[in-house]
């Protein structure tokens, strides 16, 4: 994954629980990268090792880093550093949702080299939707309902979601049921 991701990582860690907690969490994931640049693509098992990595140091399961980051990675990393384009996905959760199939054709123009994931929205109901996520990377679950919930907070929108259907033999892609 690009840069970016793993330099949100970083930041969430350090703005959370300061530089030494970083140290400690770099060091114990065998990541050796002194810095990460954002426009440079990296292999997936870094960001994998690190969020592994902080699991183990804060004796925490993977599920909550995952659903952490993907809460930071709305609010902070996507508010702070690309408002613009975060604003222009929709003008409220619904719209934004509805948006979200196409959101990284956008993000393919700065990151040329991306493997983005792919989202379809289906039951569209007054207070309701059904997000369906495709993806050719395994373990990112929890990232998503994090994802989810961040944009529930973005938009001042009490949000529930419930996962009506995860990869496995029968189905090749995530179903969550997002209410509001
Ligand atoms: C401005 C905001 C955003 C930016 C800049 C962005 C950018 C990225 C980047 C760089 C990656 C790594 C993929 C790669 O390097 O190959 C990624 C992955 C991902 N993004 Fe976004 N994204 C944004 C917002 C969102 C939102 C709002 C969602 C969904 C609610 C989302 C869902 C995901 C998921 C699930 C992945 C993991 C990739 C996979 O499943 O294969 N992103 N995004």
């Amino acid at each position: 994954m690009y840069g970016i991701v793993n330099k949100a990582i970083e930041e969430l860690v350090k703005e959370n629980y300061g530089e030494d907690k970083w140290e400690s969490i770099k060091l114990r994931s065998g990541v050796d990268v002194d810095y990460f640049i954002s426009n440079e693509p990296y292999d997936d098992a870094i960001t994998y090792q690190l969020a592994g990595a902080i699991a183990k140091e804060m004796d925490i399961p993977l599920a909550d880093v995952l659903i952490r980051f993907g809460e930071y990675w709305v609010l902070k990393t996507g508010r702070e550093k690309y408002g613009a384009l975060m604003e222009a996905g929709g003008a409220h959760l619904k719209e934004f949702l509805c948006n979200l199939p196409v959101f990284h054709n956008r993000i393919m123009l700065m990151y040329p080299r991306l493997t983005p994931p792919e989202f379809k929205i289906t039951d569209v109901e007054e207070r309701s939707v059904c997000v369906h996520y495709f993806s050719k990377r395994e373990g990112l679950q929890e990232f998503v309902r994090g994802l989810l919930q961040g944009l529930g907070k973005m938009y001042n929108t009490a949000v529930t979601i419930e996962l009506l259907q995860h990869r496995g033999a029968n189905a090749d892609h995530e179903i969550y049921k997002v209410t509001w």
